[in-house]
């Protein structure tokens, strides 16, 4: 792991060494691509996963600057870049998401950094593999037709009857995240854009590339697995380790075992439908998982594709004017943002932004509410545009943030090659930089 540690240390604030710890280490936070995603961290490509790197960096700094035992929490935990790199340093992890794929991913990772021996459950699954010829498909939705073909979901359907017959439940959730991953790379979406949007025909994945495709990502899982425990055998104790699915508004994230907290976490940046639909690109992989291996009971989620974004931050427009309204005064950049003259409305395109910033405010406040006291807090935020402006996301989370009590210590800037964000209207929206908003709280 990298060695921040430098003389004279304790005489330098914490500002002053997260701005050494960015000269040092921008130029390794700026890499991309498959090798700047090690062991646990690309079993599943979800959306928007944080640099590994830069996030394993701030946590060890902040840790060893607070200098007593600490507990790490992302309150917008996705794929879980935090839990891994929380956990490969043998910190006691919480986290939250709304989105049982990216739960069940998370829950994975939990299981392999608590020992599972996968290559045994692996056998089993495989040779059941091998003696299925069925050819009935075993799920039934919306879609299914226009997402699979029959030949892909009978392919699809043997898999998913092949990880039923695995008894051990903990790895069966790796496996579902491996078939997860197989359901993205074989169905007729393209993986170009986490909305669900036809292929061409020319680029249709064949059937009797289904199998393969499982086949080699399962291998792959199987290697990771095995590289991420050999790192953690030196480590003193097993960390705790939970993860909630559950709109982070109604968690609780208190702890009484006398801990300090470091939040760290990536929020979303905007409503989904606008920005990343987390709940559209895993809609597909929701339907073909049985419920009961899920993390959450789906009921409404997989009704139709919007449904889980529209649960999501900022998914609801009902009452947003009102809602940002009674906001004004926390944060004076989403003022200026949203300031009109008097009576008059909204810009139209501005509504989806005011409800997800009322949104994310009470998340903000809810979060405190749960995490009294003593705590350190690094939100890594993206400025998008919207409604043909900036909006400055780093900004009002940091304004937020102060006016809930805490104070401002530094933030990071990361330079990002190329991230696209998606907009309503389908033009891709940059994102060139992102920002690590740190504050603390007395
Ligand atoms: C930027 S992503 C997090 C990505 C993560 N840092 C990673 O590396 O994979 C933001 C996450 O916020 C989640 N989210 C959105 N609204 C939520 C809510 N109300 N409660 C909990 N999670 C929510 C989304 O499902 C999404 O996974």
């Amino acid at each position: 792991m990298h060695n921040i540690a430098e003389p004279m240390i304790d005489q330098m604030t914490l500002a002053q060494r997260l701005g050494d710890l960015q000269q040092q280490r921008a130029d390794n936070w700026a890499v991309t691509g498959s090798h700047s995603r090690p062991n646990l961290h690309s079993i599943l490509r979800y959306p928007a996963m944080m640099v590994p790197s830069m996030q394993g960096d701030i946590i060890e700094l902040l840790v060893d600057h607070v200098a007593t035992p600490c507990r790490i929490v992302d309150t917008f935990v996705g794929s879980g870049t935090i839990l891994t790199e929380s956990l490969l340093r043998g910190l006691d992890f919480t986290g939250c998401d709304i989105n049982p794929l990216a739960v069940l991913v998370c829950e994975a990772k939990i299981v392999i950094d608590a020992g599972a021996n996968l290559d045994l459950a692996a056998t089993v699954l495989l040779s059941a593999l091998s003696s299925d010829v069925g050819s009935s498909v075993d799920v039934g939705f919306a879609g299914l037709a226009k997402w699979f073909t029959p030949a892909t979901s009978q392919e699809l359907s043997r898999i998913r009857r092949s990880i039923l017959q695995v008894e051990d439940q903990g790895a069966r959730k790796v496996f579902w995240t491996v078939f997860a991953e197989t359901i993205r790379l074989c169905s007729n979406s393209r993986t170009s854009t986490y909305k669900l949007h036809a292929r061409r025909d020319d680029s249709l994945v064949a059937s009797n590339h289904v199998q393969p495709i499982f086949r080699e990502n399962l291998a792959n899982t199987l290697a990771r697995a095995g590289h991420y425990q050999r790192l953690i055998q030196g480590r003193n104790a097993q960390p705790s380790a939970k993860v909630h699915c559950a709109d982070v508004r109604s968690v609780g994230f208190a702890n009484d075992d006398g801990k300090h907290t470091i939040v760290v976490t990536s929020p979303p940046y905007g409503d989904n439908q606008t920005t990343i639909p987390y709940g559209q690109f895993s809609y597909l992989a929701l339907c073909w998982i049985p419920e009961d291996d899920l993390p959450l009971e789906l009921g409404g989620f997989i009704s139709n594709t919007h449904a889980l974004d529209s649960a999501s931050l900022g998914g609801s427009l009902r009452g947003a004017v009102d809602r940002a309204d009674r906001i004004r005064g926390v944060s004076p950049s989403l003022d200026a943002l949203l300031d009109r003259p008097e009576g008059h409305p909204i810009v139209k395109d501005l509504r989806k932004v005011a409800s997800f910033m009322a949104d994310f405010f009470d998340a903000m406040c809810h979060i405190r509410d749960h995490l009294p006291g003593r705590a350190h807090w690094a939100f890594t935020t993206g400025n998008r545009r919207a409604a043909g402006r900036p909006i400055p996301f780093d900004s009002i989370c940091r304004e937020m943030l102060c006016y809930l009590g805490a104070r401002p210590v530094t933030s990071l800037r990361r330079t990002l090659p190329n991230k696209r964000m998606p907009s309503k209207n389908n033009m891709g929206e940059m994102i060139t930089t992102e920002n690590t908003v740190v504050v603390e709280f007395a």
